[in-house]
C-alpha cells in the first residue's frame, strides 16, 4: 500500500476493537477523527500515551474529534492492558483500541515501516476531517512518545483554517494572532477581518484570531 498523503480519502475499514466491531466511517459519522497507532500492548511508552490520551478525551470531545487507537494485538490482550493503563495512569480508557492482529488496518494505513521494525507499527497519527479526507499525518518512532498538547494545537489550527481564510504561524496557539491567507489582497483582507489587519510585509499580514 502506497503511503497516504494529505488530501487523500481516508480508506474505510471494519475491524475488531476493545469496544466491539468498528466501521471507521460509521464510527466517525460527521465528526473529525484521530487515528493513532501503538507498537504493541503492554509496552511502557504506549501505556503512558494511552493514559494521556484518555485524560485528554474531554478536550478532543470539545473539538468534536472522535478518538481511535490501534495496536497489533488481540481484543483480549487489549482488555487486560486497559486495566493496567487505567491503574497506572489513574484514568479510564474511554475510546476503542483496534485489535489489528492480522495487520489489515496497519497495512492499509502504512503503519508498519519494515526498515524500522518488521512487526511492530510505528507511532502514526492521522487526523481525518468530517468529509473523510486526511488533513494531517505524523510518524514517530516507537521510542518517542507523542505530545498530545501538540495534537490538540494542530486540531485547533486545522479547524480554524478550514473555516477562515487564515493560516497559523510558528508555535501558534488558540487565541493568538494568525496569518492572513496569502491569496487575499490586503485591501480585501481589511474588509474581511473586522478586528484589523497589520501589514508587516506585503506578503505577511497578521490579524487577531477570528474565533477568540
Ligand atoms: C513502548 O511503547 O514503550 C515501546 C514499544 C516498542 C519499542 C520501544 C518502546
Amino acid at each position: 500500500m502506497a503511503s497516504l498523503r494529505l488530501g487523500d480519502k481516508a480508506p474505510n475499514f471494519k475491524a475488531e476493537s476493545s469496544m466491539g466491531t468498528i466501521d471507521l466511517y460509521d464510527y466517525l459519522g460527521d465528526s473529525w477523527g484521530i487515528l493513532f497507532s501503538h507498537p504493541a500492548d503492554f509496552t511502557p511508552v504506549c501505556t503512558t500515551e494511552l493514559g494521556t490520551a484518555a485524560n485528554f478525551k474531554g478536550e478532543f470531545d470539545k473539538r468534536n474529534v472522535k478518538m481511535l487507537a490501534l495496536s497489533v494485538d488481540g481484543k483480549a490482550s487489549h482488555i487486560e492492558w486497559i486495566k493496567d493503563i487505567n491503574e497506572v495512569q489513574q484514568t479510564t480508557v474511554n475510546f476503542p483500541i483496534i485489535a489489528d492482529e492480522d495487520r489489515k488496518v496497519s497495512d492499509l494505513y502504512d503503519m508498519i515501516h519494515p526498515n524500522a521494525d518488521s512487526t511492530l507499527t510505528v507511532r502514526s497519527v492521522f487526523i481525518i476531517a468530517p468529509d473523510k479526507t486526511i488533513k494531517f499525518t505524523l510518524t514517530y518512532p516507537a521510542s518517542t512518545g507523542r505530545n498530545f498538547y501538540e495534537l490538540l494545537r494542530v486540531i485547533d489550527s486545522l479547524q480554524l483554517t478550514a473555516n477562515h481564510k487564515v493560516a497559523t504561524p510558528a508555535n501558534w496557539e488558540h487565541g493568538q494572532d494568525v496569518v492572513v491567507s496569502p491569496a487575499i489582497p490586503t485591501d480585501e483582507a481589511r474588509e474581511l477581518f473586522a478586528k484589523g489587519v497589520e501589514e508587516v510585509k506585503p506578503y505577511l499580514r497578521m490579524t487577531p484570531d477570528p474565533t477568540a
